[in-house]
């Protein structure tokens, strides 16, 4: 059995791209591993949320997590403010990061360019608290979207440098799972951009009213139409087809592909219908199950304090491990 864990920031409600990226690879491999999955708050502050929400995010990711059908009787659920340990872990590993690795980060250059007031340490230093939050738990696995691919291969070189540094063979190196190179998938935006991200506004969320997402798909970005028999889409269409392949049957797609590579005119139309159609189909009863779960104080309550003691149980026994090693000694 491998360790497996994953996390996903509570700045919002979770939208497609969460979905197909991280949710639907978490439920299969609570099935078959041991595994960890937590809210990211601290990952959150970077861009300072208001504090009236925070709460509300959260409680709100962890419903929609639990309407998702993780289960806490399977997978550690927690929330990643409620370990500590992660937090002197953060500290010891921070020292062994370098600013010329941390400032190449595609995340920290991409939100430094759309945010240049904004450049703070956290935001530079995220690679190491998500490092940390995976070699607290010495995990096997992290299943992730395509777009935290570089998050990974930075995680396995702090691994890499600790271990070196040292003279031990403490952190595994993690990987990005994958079931097929289709799993490791990134959902476009509605926008025609490359990634549907809580932030841009190009979003479908899990919780919107079916309403709201024939909305969104009927405004989604398109083009004229096909120039000609079997031409190269351009990206706001070929963003559509990445959404119904996720959402809709095989024949469905090959439906619409032919009709692109016939050069035939005029069935966007159809072809949003079909995707709202399928949408709304994948998000109605999670919708439902997240409205449930999401007024229930108490047992949200219950499943965060029993994934707190599991979590800080085994974190706590790495952080021990890893003040060992750096030479911390104690004083009694
Ligand atoms: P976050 O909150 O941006 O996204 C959560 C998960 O959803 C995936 N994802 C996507 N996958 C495909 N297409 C998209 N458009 C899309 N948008 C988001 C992400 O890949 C991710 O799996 N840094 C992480 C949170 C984190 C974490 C960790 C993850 C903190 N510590 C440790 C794994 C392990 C993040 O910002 O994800």
């Amino acid at each position: 059995m491998k360790t497996v864990l994953s996390g996903i920031r509570p700045t919002g409600n979770l939208h497609l791209g969460n979905y197909f990226g991280a949710m639907v690879n978490f439920l299969k491999m609570q099935e078959i591993h041991r595994c960890f999955f937590f809210i990211a708050d601290w990952h959150s502050l970077t861009t300072h949320p208001d504090p009236k929400m925070l709460h509300v995010n959260v409680t709100g990711v962890l419903s929609e997590y639990l309407a998702c059908g993780l289960d806490p009787q399977k997978a550690t659920l927690y929330v990643q403010s409620e370990v500590p340990e992660i937090a002197e872990l953060y500290l010891l590993l921070n020292m062994h990061a370098y600013l010329g690795e941390l400032e190449k980060t595609v995340s920290f250059k991409e939100k430094a360019r759309q945010n240049p007031q904004n450049i703070n340490a956290g935001l530079l230093t995220y690679p190491v608290l998500m490092a940390t939050d995976i070699l607290i738990h010495n995990a096997d696995f992290v299943p992730v979207g395509k777009d935290q691919e570089q998050h990974l291969e930075m995680t396995r070189n702090f691994a890499a440098r600790f271990n070196y540094k040292y003279g031990v063979e403490y952190f595994k190196m993690p990987t990005a799972y994958i079931y097929g190179e289709k799993d490791l998938i990134k959902i476009p935006g509605l926008d025609g951009s490359r990634k549907m991200g809580k932030s841009d506004g190009n979003c479908i969320y899990l919780i919107d009213e079916p309403k709201i997402v024939e909305k969104k798909i009927k405004s989604a970005l398109t083009d004229n139409g096909p120039t000609g028999e079997n031409t190269p889409k351009p990206e706001c269409i070929e963003n559509l087809f990445t959404i119904l392949r996720a959402v809709s049957e095989p024949e469905v797609v090959k439906h619409y592909e032919t009709l692109w590579d016939s050069g035939e005119q005029r069935w966007y139309g159809s072809l949003k219908k079909q995707l709202a159609e399928d949408v709304i189909k994948l998000t109605t009863p999670i919708r439902e199950r997240i409205n449930n779960i999401k007024n229930d104080t108490k047992y949200l309550a219950e499943i965060v304090e029993s994934g707190t003691v599991k979590a800080r149980t085994n974190a706590s026994k790495t952080l021990k491990d890893v003040r060992e090693i750096m030479g911390f000694k104690s004083f009694s």
